[in-house]
């Protein structure tokens, strides 16, 4: 048994009297420590996959199954930061703690991953103090903190700037390296695909059309030849 599994998922919206349907047997496998990255046009039912996955919305049909007892814990990453203005960097990365008794607030944890992703200097500043890159970093600092065994992002890099972005990818697979999480990456930039999962898998009109094997070694360089192939082939699939 798969360590993730969706079957057949569907799921529709009703849009007034009309029905869209955003997911039509989509299906997937996944084992633990798999980077999965998910492109496609827009409109193909990459979000809807991600928001089903997380709990957010149901299925209409079809269903997620896990291979083990209790399900994963999962973190969610969007596109904008959404952090909370009102709490301070190191407020915001606790989130889901500060609810809790104080003795059980994972502040080492915190503390750990601020250093990791260079904020520790900003701990106590607010998300208005912030460039648009350290607040999604931030925003990346609160999924991992809950110690998440799945990490959902949904272009978690989309509305940074390309320097910034080429250092957050940096940033994605260290963490993806040293804590061995399972990701699974929405992109629309398939050379970021490329350089950090596993296997990219092509959507279109609510399926998957197509699944590609990214078999080089991390940490990957855009100049290689086979690198530069890769993105070319997963192009001509959403292209073509
Ligand atoms: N709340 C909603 N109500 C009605 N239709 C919706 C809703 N959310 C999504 N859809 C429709 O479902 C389909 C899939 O949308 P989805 O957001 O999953 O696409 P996507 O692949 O994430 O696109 P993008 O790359 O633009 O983010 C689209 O046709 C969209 O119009
Ligand atoms: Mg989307």
């Amino acid at each position: 048994m798969a360590w993730f599994e969706a079957k057949n998922i569907r799921r529709e919206y009703r849009l007034g009297n009309s029905v869209n349907v955003a997911l039509d047997g989509f299906s997937l496998l996944a084992d633990k420590g798999d980077f999965v990255s998910i492109v496609g046009r827009s409109g193909s039912g990459k979000t809807t996959f991600l928001r089903i996955v997380a709990g957010l919305i149901t299925q209409t049909a079809g269903e997620i199954v896990y291979g083990e007892d209790p399900p994963p814990r999962i973190g969610v990453v969007f596109q904008e930061p959404r952090l909370m203005p009102w709490l301070t960097v190191e407020q915001n990365v606790l989130f889901a703690f500060l609810k809790g008794a104080k003795r059980d607030i994972p502040f080492a944890r915190a503390a750990s991953l601020l250093e990791m992703l260079g904020l520790s200097d900003y701990r106590r500043a607010y998300p208005n103090q912030l460039s648009g890159g350290m607040a999604q970093r931030v925003a990346l600092g609160r999924a991992l903190c809950y110690e998440p065994e799945l990490i959902l992002m949904d272009e978690p890099l989309g509305s940074l700037d390309y320097f910034t972005r080429r250092t957050l990818q940096e940033e994605i697979l260290k963490l993806y390296l040293l804590e061995k999480k399972t990701i699974f990456l929405v992109t629309h930039d398939v050379d970021e695909a490329v350089a950090l999962s596993r296997r990219v898998i092509i959507a279109d009109s609510g399926r998957i059309i197509g699944e590609i094997p990214v078999g080089l070694a991390y940490p990957r360089h855009r100049a290689d030849p086979e690198f530069a192939s890769l993105v070319e082939h997963i192009l001509s699939h959403i292209v073509g």
